[in-house]
Parts: structure tokens; sequence; C-alpha cells
């Protein structure tokens, strides 16, 4: 079936405004909601014996692998391994069998991925794969499949399949930590609720549309930008600066925020814009820390962050974008969005083929 841009200017503002029905549509799945308890397809496998989890993907999706990793190892304390498929498949890393091979993909078709899942299910793992098309190379070839349910993802930069991934991978989470004995009932109940309450905080994301073209005009003037982000932000910063690079054709760079001082802070004045994600949390005063640094040098400061951490971030940052506050666990979930709109939105004055970016297509099935 052929599908419209429902008058938006291009399919990637169509599908990113479908963020907040998609996060929905997905939770759905996997989401009781007599009990709010996560409850998972049946995975042919105890999900509870699994010793460790391997993770891979190409593009996007690898950075929602990244996301899933640190929630995993957080909530679930599982030991996770993880590279992009294109390293996995020839790394070809020794595995404990009987362990977690979690691949994800929008399309099931992508070459490298669907090579590094061959080669894990040779090693003995359970391979479990996020795929947002399930009839697909990679949905035949798995034990068992969580669906992404964004429906057709057209632009070739991806948008919506990646909130949806990161929705699943947050199911997942629950599911294993409470099978592995990490997660009480309270705890599991705190981050359902979160869970649930994406779609709306979602879609207030889009009342700071002013805020991202304020940031958009900086950027668009830039031949460099600085993305930063720390902990589960830092994958945040990664695909905020693919998306960039992609459709824009603006060389981006993201860095754990932390590092930035071993490399990149050398690369700092007033012409390479800094972009950093920092939610409130855990990790906010180490990384305003690391963005008083790069202020220091001379760098312009675009921040994204929550109604809880703007206070402290006004002073120094130029162009702040400020959310819904949420619970740090769903948090990269929400941040995302501003930072794939503000890319969008950089497109738009550059005048570049959004949907259809030189160079790059939607799924790569060749090596
Ligand atoms: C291509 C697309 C990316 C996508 C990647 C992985 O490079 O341009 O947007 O993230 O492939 O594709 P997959 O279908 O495996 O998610």
């Amino acid at each position: 079936a052929s599908v419209g841009k429902d008058g938006y200017r291009h399919y990637m503002e169509k599908e990113l405004h479908e963020h907040p029905v998609v996060i929905g549509q997905t939770l759905q799945r996997l989401v009781d909601p007599a009990t709010r308890r996560v409850v998972l397809p049946d995975l042919r496998f105890d999900l509870a014996a699994v010793p460790r989890g391997v993770v891979t993907a190409c593009g996007s999706a690898f950075y929602a692998g990244m996301i899933g990793r640190y929630w995993l190892e957080q909530y679930a304390r599982l030991p996770i391994d993880i590279d992009v498929a294109s390293e996995m498949r020839y790394r070809d890393p020794p595995l404990t069998p009987g362990g977690l091979g979690l691949l994800i993909s929008q399309s099931g078709e992508t070459a490298d991925t669907l090579a590094a899942l061959r080669g894990m299910r040779q090693q003995g793992q359970h391979i479990v794969s996020v795929l947002n098309v399930e009839q697909s190379t990679m949905a035949r070839e798995s034990d068992a499949v969580l669906g992404t349910v964004a429906g057709p993802e057209i632009s070739v930069a991806s948008t919506k399949a990646f909130t949806a991934q990161l929705s699943v991978l947050a199911c997942l989470t629950v599911a294993l930590g409470r099978a592995r004995g990490h997660l009480d009932a309270s705890a599991e109940e705190r981050m359902v609720t979160a869970l649930l309450d994406l779609p709306s905080r979602a879609t207030e994301v889009f009342e700071q549309r002013d805020a991202i073209r304020r940031m958009a005009a900086i950027v668009a003037e830039a031949r460099d930008v600085l993305y930063l982000g720390r902990g589960s932000s830092f994958p945040v910063a990664l695909e905020g600066a693919l998306k960039l690079k992609e459709i824009t054709y603006i060389h981006a760079e993201a860095y754990a925020a932390g590092e930035m001082k071993h490399g990149p802070i050398s690369l700092i004045d007033r012409t390479v814009p800094v972009v950093a994600t920092v939610p409130s949390g855990r990790l906010f005063d180490k990384t305003l820390s690391n963005l008083q640094e790069a202020k220091a040098r001379g760098g312009r400061l675009l921040v994204f962050t929550d109604t809880q951490g703007a206070p402290r971030l006004r002073d120094i940052a130029e162009v702040v974008v400020e959310i819904p506050t949420v619970d740090e666990f769903t948090s990269p979930i929400l941040q995302t969005i501003p930072v794939q709109i503000l890319a969008y939105e950089v497109a738009l004055l550059k005048g570049t083929d959004v949907d259809q970016p030189r160079n790059l297509a939607k799924s790569v099935t060749v090596e």
C-alpha cells in the first residue's frame, strides 16, 4: 500500500510526528493494561537462565542497542557485549552457550546484521530480534521476534523506528530484571508507569519547536558540530550526530561527555557549536561541569534538557530546549525526539533532500 505524507512536507516530518503514537502502540503489545506488567511473547527459552547478552545492529538501530546495553546492565545486571554488526561478524567473539543474542533492525534485511545473527546462532545463542518488518529474513531466522509497531518508515533516516526499538528494549529490560531477581514489584511498577507516560510526554516535546529552530539557525551555519552526552544520553548524542550528518551533510561528531577532555576539547571555539543532551538525574552535575569546560574555551552551548535541569543550564547555554522531566529510565527515549527534530530543521534551512539523502539507502542488503 502506498503511504502518503498526510500534508507534511517530508516523510521525515510526518514520521517524527508519529513518535507518540508509535511508542504507545509498541508498548501496548508488551504491557498488560490490567496488571500493568510487562508480558513478553513466548521466547522459547528461559529468560532467567541467560548468562550474558550480545547485542548488535547497524546505524541508528545500533545506537538503540547501546541504550539497551545501559539499561540491561543497570536494571537487569546482565553482562552485555555490543558492537556494530560489520565488526561483530568478523570479530567472531567467543560466546557463552545459552546466551541472549539480541539483534535490532528496522528492515530485518541488513546484510551485516543478518550475518552476525547467523554467527551468534552457530555459537548457541538464543536469538531475539527487535524488528519493524516482521515478515523479514531476520524474523524467519530468529527464535523470537519482538515487534516494533512503527508502521512503514519511508524516510531513509530512521526516526520513529528508533523510539519504537527503545520501547521494546525497555520492556525487555523490565522482563529480564524481574526474571533475574533485580527488580521488585515496586521498581517494576515505577518503570512501567514511566513507560506508559511517554506518549503524552512525547506530544509535549513538539511545543519546543521554536527553541529547536533557534538552535537550528546556529547549527546550519557551522561546518563542524560536537555532540555530547553521558550514560544513556551518550547514544542519544551519537544518534543526533548521525542524523545531522545524514540529512544536512554537516560534519558532526558525538563524544561521551567525560571523554571530551581527551581530544575534541582542542577543537572547541565559537565556530564549533556544542550540542549536549543533559537530562536531570544522576549524571547531570558531571555533564554540567563538562559543559562549563567547553564554555570556558569559547564554545557555544546548545542544550537539550528537561524542566528540572533547565534552570541550571540557562545561564551558560545559548539555547535551551526544555522537555518534560521524566524518570531517568525513560529519559533517553524522550530526549531522542528533539535531537532528531533539530537535524530535520537544519536540513530545511540547508534545503537538502531530506527523505532521500545522497549516497544513502534505506536498507543495506549488501555487505
Ligand atoms: C541504513 C539506514 C539507517 C538504518 C541502518 C540500519 O543505513 O539509512 O537509517 O539505521 O541502515 O538499518 P536496519 O533496517 O537494519 O535498522
